[in-house]
């Protein structure tokens, strides 16, 4: 079997350290080496070993100048894509006005939402989905990451840490603007799942994985392993540029059994409280058609109990007898579906 490495160049490393460098620099605050907690997935939390001295993003000649998508007339420079405070959005015409927050942050801590979650929502595998997601859901969302009753297994998650920081430093209107944009989007297909008992070989970069350059494949094993469709158009944060998640053979028809019968006991079906398909009901949010590695750190979250809000009591059931193969086959499978 053969993978694409071709697109994997120096801009591109360059492009994913922005992360490294928060989550270094977290982890140095925290008083811990970076690396992640052994007992959790680390394909799921994709924290890096501490970095010496933190990671200096490369500056290549590729850097220099103003970068071009497909599709898109805007040009930016690598400096300007890198701005967590002002949003480089490369189509204007495909989204609602991005409003205050949403598209210029605040300094120091509130970074703009459209960053990370980019301009139609749809985020990144280090962060989380947020397009149409039930806005009274994400009001709670944001109470909980200021309140300290949502967090993340793994303490060094770079990503996990930036929002909690945000949700506390934005003032009740900048979290509404951001929240109303969000609820207010439709979420398209963004990840492409297969199934293969081979997977390319990956390393950790900013908050996700990737294609390892050096090329290679290796057994999937009881992972999931969720890398960009196209690494340089990932890095220009170009947000028609979504995921490829490759899981191990039979998940889709295993995790279809656990998610829509519980699997006799060993879980409740999800569709008693996500709806019937499974796109949220009420303030339930979606789960089909989002980012596996997201949801199994969600579902991780559940099950040690850091993320504890009032709702959360309802999924503590449907988790608690889990394995990270039934983690596997449900996020897979969940991930499959269209949103
Ligand atoms: C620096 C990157 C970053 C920025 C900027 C950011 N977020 Fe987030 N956001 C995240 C990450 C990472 C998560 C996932 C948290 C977790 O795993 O618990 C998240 C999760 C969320 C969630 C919960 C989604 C869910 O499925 O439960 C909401 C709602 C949200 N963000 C809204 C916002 C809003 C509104 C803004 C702007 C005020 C914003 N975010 C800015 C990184 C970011
Ligand atoms: C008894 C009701 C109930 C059942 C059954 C249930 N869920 Fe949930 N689920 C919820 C609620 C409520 C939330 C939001 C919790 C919160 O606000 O903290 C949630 C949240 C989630 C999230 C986090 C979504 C996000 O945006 O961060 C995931 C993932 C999830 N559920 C997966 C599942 C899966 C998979 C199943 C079936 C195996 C399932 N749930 C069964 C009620 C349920």
């Amino acid at each position: 079997m053969r993978f694409k490495t071709g697109a994997v160049t120096a801009i591109c490393i360059a492009g994913a350290s922005i992360f490294l460098v928060v989550a270094s620099t977290q982890a140095q605050n925290a008083g811990g080496d970076g690396a992640a907690t052994p007992s959790l997935p680390i394909w799921a939390y994709p924290v890096p070993a501490a970095v010496p001295g933190g990671a200096k993003p490369a500056v290549t000649a590729q850097d220099e100048g103003v970068k071009h998508v497909p599709g898109s007339a805007a040009g930016f420079t690598k400096a300007q894509i890198a701005d967590l405070f002002t949003v480089s959005d490369w189509f204007p015409d495909s989204h609602p006005a991005m409003l205050g927050v949403v598209s210029q942050g605040r300094k120091p801590d509130v970074a703009a939402c459209a960053y990370c979650h980019l301009p139609n929502g749809q985020g990144r595998p280090e962060n989380a989905s947020v397009a149409g997601l039930p806005a009274a859901y994400m009001m709670e969302q944001m109470a909980e990451f200021k309140s300290g009753l949502r967090k993340s297994s793994e303490p060094h998650m770079g990503s996990v840490n930036y929002m909690i920081r945000i949700a506390k430093g934005a003032t009740p209107e900048e979290i509404e603007t951001g929240v109303k944009y969000f609820a207010s989007m439709k979420p398209a297909a963004w990840i492409r799942v297969i199934e293969t008992a081979m997977v390319p070989k990956t390393r950790i970069a900013g908050g996700m994985l990737v294609l390892d350059e050096a090329g290679g494949s290796e057994p999937i094993g009881n992972r999931v392993i969720e890398v960009p469709e196209n690494l340089e158009q990932t890095e220009l944060r170009n947000s028609k540029s979504g995921f490829v998640a490759y899981v191990p053979v039979g998940t889709l028809k295993l995790g279809e059994t656990l998610v829509k019968t519980g699997g006799n006991g060993k879980t409740m079906a999800c569709t008693m409280c996500h709806g019937m398909n499974l796109k949220g009901m009420g303030n339930v949010p979606s789960i089909v058609g989002r980012s596996p590695s997201q949801m199994t750190r969600q579902i991780t979250d559940f099950q040690t109990g850091v993320r504890n809000g009032p709702n959360a009591p309802l999924m503590k059931a449907p988790v608690s007898k889990l394995t990270i193969d039934d983690i596997v086959a449900i996020t897979g499978y969940l991930a499959s579906q269209a949103p």
